[in-house]
């Protein structure tokens, strides 16, 4: 799409603006963007332009200010910093949530203007199907996103990873998945895109479930947000945001399970740290910065884990941990002195789903739990005398610090 002047929107502003009404003043207009590929973007500019139209504020629309590098990799918070500053002064459509509330991305943020989330999806009339040999079911989740997170949570799984949130609802349209894990609004984008197909949707119980849309800026942007928290109030009241909103908020029995299971703000202070995005809400690396100890591991899963690194994934990450092709898995890039952004069950459930990247989630439990033991020990962690199971890696909500060798 091209780089679109909403006329209409910089004209009533102008008007509403009063003394703005100068030739400055358009050129001076807000410039919006939206996410790349998210399936909220019509909502996300409806919701911009009538807030920005109620507090007074000129406004153009950036379609393409979000360069996502035109891969399907999503977008990295990186990216999003930059587009910040060069294309876009606020983006409408950012997800947050109390587990990854970006509080570290020197981003502000206004109040939400529609809670989301990931939810359960399964046809309405699922057809009748034999069930699997091996009893059990298969999920489609989207790659890299929460929907992953929640996903590998689920028992008796097997998982269908899907490169898209609208291909993830389409697994299950099309029977590729019996149910997905999957970003809301892609449900309701392609309810309305193929009005044939009837979903019945169901809360996650997950912290990476609850997630609100809010408008993002850069951080000299603090009036322009208070304007917008006043407009949105107003709006609010009004019933003017539930009009806009209507059809995409999260239905109330797929909200309230997610949203009484989320951790307070307090207790897992996290942020996005080097996540990448897909799509809306879709960040892979959510961590919290409080936890107990590292869990325990002993010498002989470290030799082990070496072993089996050399073989699968010193290709990519380096002999050395250094990084080759892929980042580096040893020192401050990867586990810093403090304040690390990852956990270690972030970690695990990251590279036990999307590692070796050349044959992904295809290693054994114990052979991941391994890797786990060599990668704590080689960023300063002490041998033990227990085994590391892989339960206890995935649990593990301790941030992945250098250890107390380093
Ligand atoms: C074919 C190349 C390739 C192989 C083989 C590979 N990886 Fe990766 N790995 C990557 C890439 C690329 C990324 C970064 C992906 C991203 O950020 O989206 C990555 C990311 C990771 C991360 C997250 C790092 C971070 O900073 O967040 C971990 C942990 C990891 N890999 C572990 C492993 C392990 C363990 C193996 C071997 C079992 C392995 N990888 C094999 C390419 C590879």
């Amino acid at each position: 799409m091209n780089i679109r002047i909403t006329w209409l929107a910089v004209a009533a502003a102008l008007a509403a603006g009063g003394a703005h009404t100068s030739a400055h003043a358009a050129a001076n207009a807000v410039r919006v963007c939206t996410l790349p590929g998210s399936p909220t973007a019509a909502l996300d500019q409806a919701v911009a332009r009538a807030v920005l139209k109620t507090a007074g504020v000129v406004a153009t629309f950036v379609t393409h200010g979000i360069d996502d590098d035109g891969g399907d990799d999503g977008i990295s918070a990186h990216e999003l910093a930059s587009a910040l500053g060069r294309d876009c002064d606020l983006v409408a459509g950012f997800p947050r949530s109390s587990v990854a509330d970006a509080s570290g991305s020197q981003m502000i943020f206004s109040q939400g203007y529609l809670r989301s989330g990931y939810v359960s999806v399964t046809l309405r009339h699922p057809r009748a199907a034999t069930p699997a040999a091996d009893g059990k079911e298969t999920v489609a989740a989207t790659w890299s996103s929460p929907s992953q997170l929640i996903a590998v949570q689920e028992k008796n799984a097997r998982f269908d990873l899907e490169n898209t949130s609208e291909l993830t609802v389409d697994a299950v349209a099309k029977g590729r998945a019996q149910r997905a894990i999957v970003w809301y609004p892609a449900v309701v984008a392609y309810q309305r895109a193929h009005p044939q197909h009837q979903f019945a949707v169901a809360a996650t119980a997950s912290p990476y479930a609850d997630w609100h849309l809010v408008f993002a800026s850069g951080a000299g942007m603090r009036a322009l947000q208070s304007r917008i928290d006043d407009a949105l109030a107003r709006m609010n009241e009004d019933g003017r945001l539930a009009a806009l909103t209507r059809g995409w908020t999260l239905p109330d029995s797929a909200a309230s399970e997610a949203h009484s299971s989320a951790p307070s703000l307090e207790s897992t202070k996290a942020s996005y740290g080097r996540s990448a995005m897909h799509g809306p809400g879709a960040i892979i690396k959510v961590a919290a910065t409080t936890g107990g100890n590292a869990p325990a591991f002993d010498h002989e899963q470290v030799e082990h884990g070496q072993h089996l690194y050399s073989e699968s994934c010193a290709k990519c990450h380096g002999a050395q941990l250094e990084g080759i092709t892929a980042p580096a898995l040893s020192g401050p890039a990867f586990a810093p002195a403090a304040n690390s952004h990852l956990t270690i069950g972030g970690i695990y459930q990251y590279m036990s789903t999307n590692m070796p990247a050349d044959r992904p989630g295809k290693m054994t439990d114990q052979e991941y739990a391994d890797l786990m033991a060599f990668l704590l020990y080689t960023n300063g962690y002490d041998t033990g005398d227990a085994k590391l199971t892989s339960e206890a890696a995935q649990l593990s909500t301790t941030p992945l610090n250098a250890g107390p060798r380093h």
